[in-house]
């Protein structure tokens, strides 16, 4: 029998969401670092929606926000854009039943088990997928963060955990680069923090990875727990904008989180310095991959007013940039889980 882990649903209640909130309630509501406190990291970032009284009528997940496109409006009822013909187990041999699903479709990470009267019980997921296994243990973690107390903050933890992984922006870069790129591509992480997606790429098989952070204490806690896995990534404090290292040699450059995201809006408009960085700073190789990410058009619609304190950087604004420095559109994807943001996977024509 496959490995499989069963939730309970007393577990899985930051998953469970009325049909008739609104869209822009759910989001709200999405904690961040709940999804690891409850436990329910591996749920993939499935939401399962429920009427009055407590019947499983639906599940959620970005992919649904995300075939909305340019027409989501906040005050959708949950409800009208739920996925109604979801897969669901019934309480008798519900583990056999999801490992068929499970070897069935292989997109599907977590089937929820309802009972008679179609209530949900608890949720069958797939244990962890090799790919995505978490590279550290707590204690690890705790060990290396002991020694750095201004990393003492969720979210660095909380990206190390479990949940790092799980988000849909993470899976989104991490499931890309495995299907598209050989284990032996040169990998750059631009802006790193501790390193996350260098470990779940090393923990995956990949072996040429790169990454560097401004920050000093950032890359000493990457390099210690890079040392606990003897993982060898290489890890540099450096300057984004002015990067020792070449850029053109480099077959995937990840920059989330970096100026793209955070653009303060204050000085150089975005399409001025990304034009700059692509002239100067970032000559990608031809055929290698980009990877960054926008708030774009989900917080056009203020969806997340209260907690965009960046400035919307729509697509539209780039395009024109990428064009002129020969990037393709591959593929993008939506995040709504702790932050709402789009993230964009480049490919240098
Ligand atoms: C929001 S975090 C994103 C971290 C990581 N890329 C991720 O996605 O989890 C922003 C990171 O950018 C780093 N950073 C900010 N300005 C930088 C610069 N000029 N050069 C290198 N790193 C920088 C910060 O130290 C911080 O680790």
């Amino acid at each position: 029998m496959r490995n499989l882990s069963v939730v309970p649903i007393s577990n899985a209640m930051d998953s469970v969401i009325d049909g008739n909130s609104s869209i822009a309630d759910r989001i709200f509501h999405l904690p961040c670092g709940g999804i690891e406190q409850k436990g329910v990291d591996s749920l993939d970032g499935l939401l399962f929606v429920v009427n009055e009284t407590s019947q499983l009528i639906g599940t959620l997940t970005a992919s649904d926000f995300h075939q909305l496109d340019n027409v989501l409006s906040v005050n959708m009822k949950v409800k009208n854009i739920m996925n109604k013909n979801f897969k669901f187990v019934t309480s008798e041999n519900s583990e056999s039943q999801a490992v068929s699903i499970f070897d069935a479709h292989s997109g599907i990470h977590a089937v929820p088990v309802v009972d008679e009267e179609g209530r949900m019980v608890s949720v069958i997921c797939k244990a962890s997928d090799y790919k995505f296994t978490v590279p550290f243990s707590n204690a690890d973690i705790e060990s290396v963060f002991a020694g750095y107390k201004l990393l003492n903050t969720w979210h660095h933890r909380g990206y190390l955990r479990n949940w790092g992984a799980t988000l849909p922006a993470r899976r989104f870069v991490l499931e890309s680069i495995i299907n598209k790129c050989d284990v032996n591509s040169k990998i750059l992480d631009v802006a790193c923090g501790t390193g996350l997606m260098s470990f779940y790429l090393a923990a995956a098989g990949f072996t040429n990875l790169y990454g560097f952070d401004i920050d000093e204490n950032l890359i000493n806690a990457g390099k210690n727990l890079s040392d606990i896995k003897g993982y060898n990534v290489d890890f540099q404090i450096d300057d984004a904008f002015l990067p020792s290292c070449d850029i053109s040699s480099f077959d995937v450059v990840i920059m989330l989180g970096w100026v793209f995201a955070n653009f303060d809006g204050k000085n150089t408009p975005i399409d001025e310095v990304a034009n700059s960085l692509f002239s100067t700073s970032y000559k990608i190789k031809t055929g290698a991959y980009v990877f960054l990410d926008l708030y774009d058009d989900l917080s056009n619609f203020n969806v997340y007013k209260e907690a965009a304190h960046f400035p919307t950087v729509k697509y539209e604004d780039l395009k024109p940039v990428f064009e002129k420095h020969g990037f393709k559109l591959v593929d993008k994807c939506y995040d709504c889980s702790t932050d709402v943001k789009v993230i964009y996977l480049l490919k240098k024509t």
